[in-house]
C-alpha cells in the first residue's frame, strides 16, 4: 500500500487481490505517439492492449468502486463499448484544456479530452456532489436569489451556499499550457501531466477518508500524490521510474 511498483500494468494487476480497490483513477497511452509507451502497430493492437488491461483491472475494483478512464473522444467512445455489461456508465466528461492539440484546417480544432466515468453497481456506489461544488456563474442574479429565492415550477428555489453542482463539462487548463513561458511550450519530465485540480475533484466525489485509490500508468505519480493529500490511500504502477515524483515511495520489481 502506498507505493507505486515499477512494473509492467499485467504483472502488477495479476498481483492484486480481487474486489480490492475503492476507485480506479486511469490515464492510460492514447495511442497519439507522443513516446515510444504510447506507439502501437495499429490501431487494432492499441485496443487490444487497452481492452486487456481494462478486463484485468475490473475485477480488481470492489462492487461498490468506481472509475475513471482518460483518453481521446473517439477511443473513449471505443472503450464504453467494450465496457457495457461489465460496468455502469454514469458520465461522458469532457474535459477543455484550452490548449489545442494540434491546428486543424479540415476539421475543428481539437480542444477536448475525455474521461468516462463509471461505477461497479448502477446505484450501490459512492458519491459525494457537494465536496465538489462550483461558485455559480452569475453573480447578481445569485445574490438576488439567496435573499428573496426564485419562483421555480410553483416553488422557490434558494441556491446552496456551497455553489453549484459540479456539470460534466470540466474547463480546466492542461499542465502544458500552465507551465508555458512567453506563449513557447516548454519540455516537461513527463510529456502528459494531468492537473491536479482534476484529480482532486475526482477523489473527492468519488472516494472517502481511508478509500484505495488504484494509480495504473502513474506518471509523474500525481494521482498518488492527491490521493495522500487528501487522506485516501493508493497503490500504482509505471514502467519508467525516472517519471515520478521523488515524494513517492517507489518499489522497483525484478
Ligand atoms: C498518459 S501517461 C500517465 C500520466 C499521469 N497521469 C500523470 O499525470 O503524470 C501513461 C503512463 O503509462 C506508462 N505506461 C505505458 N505502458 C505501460 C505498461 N504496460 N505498464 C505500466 N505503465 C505503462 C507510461 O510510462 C506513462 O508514464
Amino acid at each position: 500500500m502506498n507505493q507505486i511498483y515499477i512494473q509492467d500494468v499485467f504483472e502488477f494487476l495479476e498481483s492484486l487481490p480481487n474486489a480490492f480497490v475503492d476507485l480506479a483513477i486511469i490515464d492510460p497511452p492514447y495511442n497519439l505517439k507522443v513516446a515510444n509507451w504510447d506507439r502501437f502497430k495499429s490501431e487494432n493492437d492499441f485496443l487490444d492492449f487497452s481492452f486487456a488491461w481494462i478486463d484485468s483491472m475490473l475485477p480488481k475494483i470492489k462492487p461498490t468502486g468506481s472509475l475513471y478512464i482518460f483518453n481521446t473522444p473517439y477511443n473513449c467512445a471505443l472503450f464504453l463499448n467494450h465496457l457495457r455489461g461489465k460496468a455502469t456508465f454514469q458520465n461522458w466528461i469532457t474535459w477543455y484544456k484550452k490548449d489545442g492539440m494540434s491546428a486543424h484546417k479540415k476539421r475543428f480544432n481539437n480542444t477536448q479530452e475525455c474521461i468516462l466515468f463509471c461505477s461497479m453497481n448502477p446505484k450501490k456506489y459512492y458519491f459525494n456532489c457537494d465536496s465538489v461544488r462550483l461558485p455559480y456563474d452569475s453573480v447578481s442574479r445569485i445574490t438576488h436569489a439567496a435573499k428573496k429565492g426564485i419562483l421555480k415550477n410553483g416553488k422557490r428555489w434558494y441556491p446552496n451556499p456551497n455553489g453549484k453542482l459540479c456539470p460534466d463539462v470540466w474547463e480546466i487548463v492542461s499542465e502544458r499550457h500552465k507551465q508555458k513561458v512567453n506563449g513557447r511550450t516548454q519540455k516537461l519530465n513527463h510529456p502528459t501531466p494531468k492537473p491536479k485540480e482534476m484529480i482532486e475533484r475526482m477523489i473527492k466525489a468519488s472516494s472517502k477518508e481511508g478509500d484505495l485509490i488504484l494509480d495504473l500508468f502513474s506518471g509523474t505519480g500525481i494521482t498518488s500524490i492527491v490521493a495522500r493529500a487528501l487522506n485516501r490511500q493508493f497503490i500504482g504502477c509505471e514502467l519508467n521510474k525516472d517519471y515520478l515524483d521523488s515524494s513517492l515511495e517507489i518499489k522497483e520489481v525484478k
